[in-house]
């Protein structure tokens, strides 16, 4: 199983500390970004990814191999802890730069046919709107399954957090990871995504700009359900 992990901060602490539980217990290869470290790079908005090629955007080769890595994986797990009730920014930035790959434009094949985990702490509230921001992307991205996991702490490390906190942490992660395994190789996405699609090319895809419609054409989606 080949496992990217995202984490929209440069730091190890208590997020990352339960996306490494996981990782534990899904014993895959894993590739491990940390932004901005590995990419901070703001969207200048000139939306060249979008209405011409993604390889135009001025932040194409330095967003190139984490690219590469999440297409080349089964399982993406993203971390971000809550910063003002959101993702990090270094998040946001992030997935900025992924406009293109969304249903509405040129989604990848192989992303309908992957998992993805969210994974969330914050001291005490914002969890939801902070999973939201990533999953909003990721369902835009047409990710297979997506799970989410969030968390608030109530402490500075996850050796402070209360036992009760630390079991109910480790009993979800384990659930994840059971889920993951089981469905790993035969993901198929759920309804929303699958009639979100259907719908987008019958009635949508028609009206998008030339290299859209070429692009779902090449890659076979126009004629096939990626699934
Ligand atoms: C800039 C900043 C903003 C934060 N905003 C919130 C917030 O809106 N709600 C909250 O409960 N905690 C907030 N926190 C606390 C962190 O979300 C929390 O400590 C989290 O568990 C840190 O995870 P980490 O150890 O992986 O960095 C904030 C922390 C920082 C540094």
């Amino acid at each position: 199983m080949k496992i990217v992990l995202i984490n929209g901060q440069n730091h190890k602490g208590t997020t990352h500390h339960i996306a490494r539980m996981l990782i534990d217990q899904l014993d895959g290869d894993v590739t491990e970004f940390f932004l901005p470290r590995d990419f901070g790079a703001f969207c200048t908005g000139c939306a060249q990814c979008i209405r011409r090629d993604e390889v135009l955007c001025p932040h194409a080769k330095a967003l190139a191999p984490i690219t590469r890595a999440m297409d080349a994986a089964d399982v993406l797990i993203f971390t971000t802890p809550v910063y003002v009730y959101h993702a990090t920014g270094a998040m946001k930035t992030f997935l900025d730069h992924y406009g293109w790959r969304w249903i509405i434009h040129r989604p990848e094949p192989s992303m309908f046919k992957k998992q993805a985990v969210v994974l969330t702490t914050a001291a005490g509230a914002g969890m939801k709107s902070a999973i939201k921001d990533v999953q909003d992307s990721l369902f835009f991205w047409g990710v297979g399954k997506i799970y989410t996991f969030g968390i608030a702490t109530h402490a500075d490390a996850y050796a402070h957090m209360t036992e009760k906190k630390q079991r109910r942490t480790a009993r979800a992660v384990s659930k994840i990871a059971e889920r993951i395994k089981i469905r790993v190789g035969r993901v198929r996405p759920g309804l929303k995504t699958r009639l979100f699609f259907r719908f987008y090319r019958k009635f949508i895809l028609g009206h998008l700009p030339a290299n859209d419609q070429a692009y779902w054409a090449e890659t076979g989606l126009k004629q096939h359900v990626p699934w």
